[in-house]
């Protein structure tokens, strides 16, 4: 649940009620639950020196915050703002303090119940009263914070839903209610018009499923007015398969159950949007979601089909799972009617990526390096961590089809350097002279222990396009 957050100097009324969070200088490993003999109780929590604490601990240490009072079944908590020093974040601002507190506390406090047939008596911390001053950069910080934070668990709850739940269509539906009472424009093409858009890539992974792959196009107009042509407006394309059998080239027993969250990328940027949105960005931005399921019948691609892309280039498919680059290809060349400014696709496109980086991090390729630099800093700042890897002309040889203009995966079937050859393939068609980068957020796609989140959708990297549309 979202839990009621207020930022006062004063204490709530009958703050007696509420569990107090004492954060002390101890090492990390003590915490100690004290209760008073007027019952009330107070929970001390060793952080280590306030010196050590930097950005990325201070997430941390306020998801153990939940993390301990859900463990205690504790449902108000007050957290002592105002004797906190903490000397590593001052530069980054109040606002900067304020939203990431707000923001992690509220998805640590997150949980996914929907398929749970019985709900629990205890469903996590409902109230917390941050006691700080209600300056104007604490008021936007919190605002902006629960502005994310929602939307980042918005986008986890999408990417929880499984596949049978969650198909293209349903994802359509899913981005109009998420984007209500915003002035967001959606149009969505069902597969006759994504036919006749010759939006083929997408539709050859979409064909084999009686469920329609969709083409949704969030718009929304923070700078030109409506009917204008778009202020060179920042483009966020993200993959959204709602389930990855692999296709024909079927994938293994333990690599597909999964596979409902293959649409991750997509609901991140939908929920981006929408947050941009909330936040009154004085910006242009489109969010674009090639939206198919990659499924198995006589109706399915086959792996040596050959396909002419939106753009015109012809696609030897050499494996039906590689799909994810197919419809975002599609979705990179339609984007340049939009004549953008950046565009940034979103993907968990290869396995190979968890390989190369583990699940810390997501990869980051780019033909443009201040885009390449924006996006590492704002990912250091955000949480929603990404490290480069390299998308030199060395590589394309590799995709050289001797049927077709390429191929979607290595004509040599090559198992080296996947995640880079998923990079390579989209930059064929990412638009020219554009500032393009491509997230590939396999390794995200699932929290992980260390992460102290629940388990399932990470929601990344909301949090990071965020801050993108904010500064860029
Ligand atoms: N959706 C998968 C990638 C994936 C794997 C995401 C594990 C998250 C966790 C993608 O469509 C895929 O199947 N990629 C293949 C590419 C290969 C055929 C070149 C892969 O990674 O094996
Ligand atoms: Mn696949
Ligand atoms: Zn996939």
């Amino acid at each position: 649940m979202t839990p009621k957050i207020t930022v006062s100097p004063t204490l709530p009324k009958k703050a007696t009620d509420y569990c107090r969070i004492i954060l002390t200088e101890e090492p990390q490993s003590h915490h100690r639950l004290i209760e008073a003999v007027d019952g009330s109780v107070s929970y001390r929590m060793g952080v280590g020196k306030w010196s050590e604490v930097t950005p990325r601990t201070f997430r941390t240490i306020v998801r153990s915050i939940i993390q301990a009072a859900k463990g205690h079944r504790i449902e108000k908590i007050i957290i002592d703002w105002q004797t906190l020093p903490f000397p590593q974040l001052e530069s980054l601002g109040h606002e900067w303090i304020m939203s990431t507190l707000v923001e992690n506390l509220i998805l640590a406090n997150y949980e996914f119940t929907v398929y749970k047939s019985k709900q629990k008596d205890y469903r996590g911390v409902r109230d917390i009263a941050v006691i700080a001053e209600t300056h104007t950069a604490h008021t936007r910080g919190h605002k902006r914070g629960e502005i994310v934070a929602t939307m980042t668990n918005k986008a986890r709850d999408i990417a929880n839903t499984h596949g049978d739940d969650l198909t293209p269509k349903v994802l359509a539906t899913t981005a109009v209610t998420l984007a209500k009472g915003t002035p967001i424009e959606i149009t969505v093409l069902n597969r006759a018009a994504i036919k006749k858009e010759k939006l083929n890539l997408l539709h050859a992974v979409g064909k084999g499923s009686h469920h329609e792959e969709q083409f949704i196009i969030m718009t929304y107009r923070g700078k030109s007015k409506k009917g204008a042509k778009l202020a060179s407006p920042l483009v966020l394309i993200g993959k959204g398969i709602t389930y990855d059998t692999g296709g024909l080239n079927v994938k293994p027993a333990g690599h597909m159950h999964d596979m409902h969250m293959d649409m991750s990328g997509g609901s991140a940027v939908m929920a981006a949007i929408v947050a941009a949105a909330k936040l009154g960005l004085k910006k242009d931005i489109v969010a674009l979601i090639p939206a198919a399921e990659n499924a198995i019948s006589s109706t399915s691609m086959r792996a040596g089909d050959i396909v002419t892309a939106h753009n015109g280039t012809t696609v030897e498919i050499l494996h039906t799972d590689a799909e994810g680059r197919l419809a975002l290809a599609d979705a990179l060349s339609y984007s340049a009617r939009f004549k953008p400014g950046a565009i940034i696709d979103v993907a968990t496109l290869t396995g190979a990526a968890v390989v190369a980086l583990g699940q810390q991090a997501s990869a980051l390729m780019s033909n443009d390096e201040a885009l390449t630099n924006t996006l590492r800093t704002l990912g250091e700042r955000s949480g929603d961590l990404v490290w480069p890897l390299p998308l030199w002309d060395e590589y394309k040889q590799s995709l050289k089809s001797a049927r077709a203009d390429i191929s979607n995966i290595a004509t040599s079937f090559s198992k080296y350097g996947g995640c880079i050859e998923g990079g390579i393939f989209l930059s064929h068609f990412a638009p020219k002279g554009v500032p393009w980068a491509h997230l590939d957020i396999a390794p995200r796609m699932e929290s992980i222990q260390s992460d102290k989140l629940a388990k399932g959708s990470t929601g990344e990297p909301v949090r990071l396009l965020v801050q993108f549309l904010e500064t860029y």
